[in-house]
């Protein structure tokens, strides 16, 4: 089985791309440079190429490229990247998957839970709308939308909602932990935005559970069953680490001052996200208690 996978030197992609191999696929990496041999091929997503004598035959595609939500502050500039870099992307891959003669039987679409926005403390599934807000409105739904291509000549599509994937590696998580290891990990804001979290572990076995179930189509979230609250994840992250953590907050306003922009949308306020395809399609997750993923992941 051929599989291609975009954005595969990311967090999520380099670890989905060895449990694929692991698992007996062949992985062709698109990569924006000039790529060093077979199984790699080239790709210019903002400027429409794609090597279609690489795609054509693969069974599945897997598109996780997109410039980092979290890991800067919000420019102007960095904004217009943040939604260039996943609708160019989504844009130019669809488009040369539904050209292709042998189609793949599957895309599976990077998308995020930012899908909902602000939920507050009311649980959503994928029946929920989009929400409202930057990342809901400019970033996730135009994201989403440019897969409209590939479902249209017949690909299973999957937009794969995923929400704050737990890693040792990388990724919020790993941002974070040296703030709680020196004892000084607080809640944010309110503390009670909540954070739908998932462990890497999760997320590549979720995703491997799509691929192999061709009923599965549409959006899925890529969460784990209990979100928890932003205060909960702070102690049970210090409890993990065995360190205390401060009982005050961190204002809003010093994170608005501190990150910009993205404080608001990315870490004030929260999704509470329950994977309903998931459960309903026979997924058991490994990790379904926070202290648990924490626990492996750290
Ligand atoms: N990690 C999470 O918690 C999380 C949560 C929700 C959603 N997601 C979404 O899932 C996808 C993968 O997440 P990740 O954590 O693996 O992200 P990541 O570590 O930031 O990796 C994304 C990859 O996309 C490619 N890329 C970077 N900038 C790009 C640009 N300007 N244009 C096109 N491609 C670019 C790079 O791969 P190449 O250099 O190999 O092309 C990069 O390694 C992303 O779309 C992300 O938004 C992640």
């Amino acid at each position: 089985m051929t599989i291609i996978v975009t954005g595969s030197s990311g967090l999520l992609g380099t670890a989905l791309v060895e449990a694929l191999r692991d698992d007996g696929a062949r992985v062709v990496r698109l990569v924006r440079r000039v790529p060093e041999g077979d199984d790699e091929a080239f790709w210019n997503p903002a400027k429409g190429g794609v090597d279609q004598t690489a795609l054509e035959g693969a069974e599945a595609v897997i598109h996780l490229a997109g410039a980092g939500i979290g890991d800067r502050r919000w420019s102007e500039g960095h904004k217009r990247e943040l939604i260039r870099s996943r609708v160019e992307g989504t844009r130019t891959l669809a488009g040369a998957l539904a050209g292709l003669g042998a189609k793949p039987a599957a895309l599976l679409s990077g998308s995020a839970i930012g899908f909902y926005g602000d939920t507050g403390d009311v649980a959503v599934d994928e029946t929920a709308p989009a929400g409202e807000g930057f990342l809901a409105q400019e970033v996730v739904v135009p994201w989403e939308a440019e897969t409209a291509p590939a479902e249209e000549a017949g690909i299973r599509v999957v937009r794969l909602r995923t929400g704050l994937v737990l890693s040792g590696r990388g990724g919020m998580l790993s941002r974070i932990l040296p703030v709680f290891r020196m004892g000084l990990g607080a809640p944010l804001g309110s503390g009670r935005q909540y954070w739908s979290w998932i462990s890497i572990d999760d997320w590549v076995l979720a995703v491997q559970h799509i691929l192999k179930n061709p009923e599965i189509s549409g959006p899925v979230n890529v969460t784990a069953p209990e979100p928890v609250t932003n205060a909960e994840f702070t102690k049970a992250l210090g409890a993990a680490l065995h360190r205390p953590t401060m009982p005050l907050a961190v204002p809003g306003f010093v994170l608005r001052t501190a990150i910009g922009e993205f404080a608001e949308e990315g870490v004030l306020t929260g999704q509470r996200v329950l994977p309903r395809r998931l459960l309903e399609s026979g997924y058991a997750f490994r990790h379904t208690r926070l202290d648990e993923a924490l626990a492996a992941v750290i």
